[in-house]
């Protein structure tokens, strides 16, 4: 169980790691474009540096002890007027279930609460997909809401259930 993650920026040398995460099953639906080589992987890892330094979002590998990534947590449309962002996280197929996405994005929600003095982190996730929402309560991202058919993939349309979590409001929300 990873319950002392570290998070840190990508760096290029992760981009076989990034390559091998994203060939996973549904992984193409975490990615803004294709990453299918490991061309592909070093220009997605050259995006969140991009990213980070205008100040539009904060990608992090959750690392283990090894430094070896285990998966991403990030926090995007960072919104400075309101103090609002979007969380999402993704693991690496051979890291799942052991805490990972739980340990990240809690270590991420305090990061973009202290350093970014955010107000209001949001996430959302098909109601297909239940391990999401598990790591969205534990880590304290309330349920506010069903939005309707609001993704198409292969054609199919599927509902998001919304989660967001206050600065202040701490813990797990189960
Ligand atoms: C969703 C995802 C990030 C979870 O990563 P993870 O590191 O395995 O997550 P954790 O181990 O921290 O927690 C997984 C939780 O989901 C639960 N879970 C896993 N599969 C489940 C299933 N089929 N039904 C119900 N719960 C499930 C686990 O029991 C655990 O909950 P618990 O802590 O209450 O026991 C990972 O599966 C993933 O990357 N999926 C593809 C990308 C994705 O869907 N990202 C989220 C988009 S909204």
């Amino acid at each position: 169980m990873l319950t002392q993650p570290t998070l840190r920026a990508w760096r290029p040398g992760d981009a076989a790691t990034v390559l091998a995460a994203f060939s996973a099953p549904e992984m193409d639906r975490q990615a803004d474009r294709p990453v299918d080589s490991l061309a592909a992987a070093s220009r997605w890892i050259e995006r969140r540096a991009a990213d980070r330094e205008a100040g539009t979002a904060y990608a992090f590998a959750v690392v283990d002890e090894a430094d070896v990534p285990l998966g991403n947590v990030a926090v995007s449309a960072v919104n400075r007027v309101h103090g609002t962002a979007w969380v999402s996280y993704w693991t690496s197929l051979a890291a799942r279930g052991r805490g990972t996405a739980t340990a990240g994005l809690r270590a991420l929600t305090d990061w973009a609460f202290t350093d970014l003095r955010l107000h209001r982190l949001e996430l959302g996730h098909r109601t297909n997909n239940p391990a999401s929402c598990a790591v969205a309560r534990a880590a304290g991202f309330t349920v506010e809401g069903l939005q309707r058919e609001k993704l198409v993939y292969g054609g199919v349309r599927y509902d998001v259930e919304l989660h967001a979590r206050l600065r202040g409001a701490g813990g797990a929300a189960r």
